[in-house]
């Protein structure tokens, strides 16, 4: 890839707190008060306990009525992640987008404002955008012909007169929108008619963190489209792995390590480290090199001026001084996140590494299926050689054949085939257990590396939403 290929875009500046409510009429109900077996609320009650204790009980990874549990208490109630700004630049850009298996269209309309629509057709249901992405005035229905505007208003259809009359009264033939919500050019969606908490509020402390790795410069993230695929794992594998799972570099990625200079990996970049239970279910981990304080791996340089007007100061205080290595985190309940220096060519010298950041979601299709959703996303005024250097590093490190992506996908596997048991097992999800919580000026619950209190974080949060 050349640096001409990754889309450049001059969004217009962004403010603090970009937040675009959908408040238009939504024409469907959700299923909220879908009820648990008798059998899943007992397992559930079970667990609850469990996690108090720092036990997470296997069953709760991979047991199929557990994940139908998910689809409406999780994923129906959410903000998920569907988008970046910068997929669809222009009006009329859209893409297609899944949250779980419910497809969406997300939109720029001819009007500039960005929508998130079922991809279904209100006439009978054919899911009528199949392109996944595109630009596009109208949207017409393959079926019978119901042509729809960007902004989802049914414009005509076939011997209309003869057909549906007068379509100004037929409100009814108008694209199902949902409620979505942007910040910092990020596009979130949730499929409640109602959702208990804006995006902010979902966010809560972890909009201090979320800041760090999508805010450091005003012209905004540019994104490249995603890179998917199908693997045999539960989501919550992922999940709890970026939620909170720093502990596993060492064995895990191992042969990826080998491939940096030596200077800049040592066991203290590790150890140095802060894990984060940011609350809701957040989870984010930082680390830091302290014996190389001149050397960042996981940013460009003059980043670091820019960061100081668009960051808080206390934002900006945590984050020069405790991620000069390694961010990564997760966003409950699927939405993963890393920024690290990568090695982009061979050759052991700091020159050969380069920041990257990678976003992407765990997005699931059965209790032992997960498509991983896969972006690339940098500044969009870096300059064009470390977009072309850090794209390459992303490549060899974070995509399906990446070497720690690698590195993580027959763990993800295994973990999933052993919920499966029969057998009723308990982990130990207390690592660090034994440490105090520390105070460095941030919210949440931290604690130094190694430790599990961001991915109990995420099970207990899990595990609260199933039960209300
Ligand atoms: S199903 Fe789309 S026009 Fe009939
Ligand atoms: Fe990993």
């Amino acid at each position: 890839m050349n640096g001409t290929t990754i889309k450049t875009i001059l969004n217009e500046p962004k403010s603090k707190n970009d937040i675009k409510y959908a408040n238009e009429s939504f024409r469907y109900e959700s299923i909220l008060d879908h009820n648990v077996s008798e059998r899943v609320f007992k397992m559930l009650s079970e667990a609850e306990n469990l996690i108090e204790d720092g036990y997470v009980p296997l069953y709760l990874l991979s047991d199929p009525e557990i994940y139908e549990a998910e689809r409406i208490k999780i994923f129906a109630t959410s903000w998920n992640f569907l988008a970046h700004e910068s997929e669809i630049p222009y009006p009329g850009d859209y893409v297609v987008r899944y949250i779980e298996q419910t497809p969406l269209i997300v939109v720029r309309g001819e009007d500039n404002i960005i929508r998130v629509f079922l991809n279904v057709c209100p006439h009978k249901g054919r899911e009528f955008v199949k392109a996944e992405i595109g630009n596009t005035s109208h949207i017409r229905c393959p079926y019978h012909g119901f042509v729809y505007n960007t902004r989802g208003k049914l414009v005509g259809c076939p011997v209309q007169k003869h057909a549906i009359g007068d379509i100004i009264n037929y409100n009814d033939f108008n694209m199902y929108r949902i409620n979505s919500e942007i910040y910092h050019g990020f596009i979130f969606g949730n499929l409640d008619p109602k959702p208990k908490k804006d995006l902010l509020n979902f966010l809560g402390d972890f909009k201090f963190y979320f800041d760090l790795v999508s805010n450091k410069s005003d012209t905004g993230l540019t994104f490249t489209n995603p890179q998917r695929w199908v693997v045999p794992f539960n989501w919550k594998a992922a999940a709890d792995n970026f939620a909170g799972d720093i502990y596993h570099a060492f064995t895990a990625h191992a042969t990826g390590y080998a491939l940096f200079p030596k200077e800049t990996i040592k066991a203290n970049a590790v150890l140095t480290g802060l894990q984060v239970d940011a609350g809701n279910g957040h989870g984010i981990a930082f680390s830091r090199i302290i014996d190389s304080p001149q050397w960042y791996g996981n940013w460009w340089p003059e980043l670091i001026k820019k960061a100081k007007n668009t960051l808080t100061e206390s934002e900006y205080k945590f984050w020069t001084k405790y991620s000069t290595s390694t961010i990564i985190g997760n966003v409950f309940p699927n939405f993963g996140f890393l920024n690290a220096g990568m090695p982009f060519k061979g050759g052991s010298t700091k020159e050969s590494i380069a920041p990257i950041l990678t976003f992407r979601v765990w997005n699931p299709i059965s209790s032992d299926k997960t498509q991983i959703w896969n972006w690339f996303a940098i500044e969009n005024d870096a300059p064009d050689d470390l977009k072309k250097y850090s794209y390459l590093a992303y490549q060899h490190s974070f995509t399906a054949n990446g070497v720690f992506e690698e590195d993580d996908m027959e763990n993800w596997i295994t973990q999933t085939h052993a919920g499966k048991s029969m057998l009723k097992l308990k982990l130990a999800e207390k690592v660090g257990e034994y440490k105090p919580l520390i105070n460095v000026g941030a919210p949440g619950k931290i604690q130094s590396y190694p430790s599990d209190i961001g991915s109990m974080s995420f099970w207990r949060e899990l595990v609260n939403k199933l039960l209300e």
